[in-house]
């Protein structure tokens, strides 16, 4: 079995306590903005859903100019769709005229939206941070045992991949791929632990808000279940 289980590495969200650490979802979508958006949409998520990040409006919106929003018109001269500048409430598009575009450019693969991608893998913060970093070349073991598994032309080996071989090259190869604001030191491993972070975020905004519900109820029914014995206590008291 070459297949690996995505590695263990530790988030400030993890745990029943854990939050977000809001610098490092800014970083993150920093490295989603300028290397996984070239390929990947986040179709679940709108612009101004990044105010949850600690940006204000007018960053927001000067982030969505940044994309372009396609029109349902193509232009009559070149045959191409025309786009138009998007609003903080419309969502992080795909990059792609179409699916066949997607395909052509990436090896006949679609790069799947990433909004939900780590609640749809198991451990998924752990795998979009595993799969990022976790390119190598194949096992000799693997092609001794295997020789027709040699990994395809334009595909990649990555053990923490189901099926081993993935059209997407590694998107994070150097250090400094990116600049940080923050004065964090942007090693790969860095970049891909905020990324995998911001899509944590991307799949669950609400989580801090789930956990506080789930610990307040928990609170409440604690003391529910105090009130009721003693409630039970007195009623029965003198009939021992
Ligand atoms: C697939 C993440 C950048 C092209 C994926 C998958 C993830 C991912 C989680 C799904 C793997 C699965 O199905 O389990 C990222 C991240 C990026 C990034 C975090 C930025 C750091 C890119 C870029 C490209 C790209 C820049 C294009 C040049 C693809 C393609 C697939 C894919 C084609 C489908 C692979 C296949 O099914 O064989 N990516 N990606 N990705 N990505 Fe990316």
């Amino acid at each position: 079995e070459f297949h690996k289980a995505p590695k263990h590495v530790s988030f400030s969200f993890d745990g029943p306590f854990g939050r977000y650490d809001r610098q490092q979802l800014q970083r993150g979508f920093q490295v989603f903005k300028e290397v996984c958006s070239a390929c990947h949409s986040l179709k679940f998520v709108a612009f101004r859903d990044l105010e949850a990040l600690g940006y204000n409006e007018a960053e927001v919106k000067a982030i969505a100019k940044q994309w372009a929003i396609k029109t349902p018109d193509v232009d009559p001269k070149t045959g191409e769709m025309s786009t138009r500048d998007p609003v903080p409430a419309d969502h992080f598009p795909k990059p792609f005229a179409n699916n066949v575009a997607a395909a052509a450019a990436n090896n006949n693969a679609i790069p799947p939206d990433l909004s939900l991608m780590t609640k749809a893998r198991h451990h998924g913060s752990a795998y979009v941070y595993s799969l990022i970093t976790g390119y190598q070349p194949q096992p000799a073991e693997l092609l001794r045992e295997f020789p027709d598994a040699k990994t395809p032309e334009g595909l990649h080996y990555n053990p923490y991949f189901a099926n081993l071989n993935l059209a997407m090259a590694p998107p994070l190869t150097a250090e400094g791929q990116v600049s940080y604001g923050d004065g964090t030191k942007p090693t790969v491993d860095q970049m891909a632990k905020d990324v995998a972070a911001f899509l944590t975020w991307t799949a669950e905004p609400k989580l801090e808000n789930r956990r506080r519900a789930g610990l307040a109820t928990i609170v409440f029914l604690l003391i529910a279940t105090g009130l009721a014995y003693m409630a039970y206590q007195n009623i029965w008291a003198d009939k021992k």
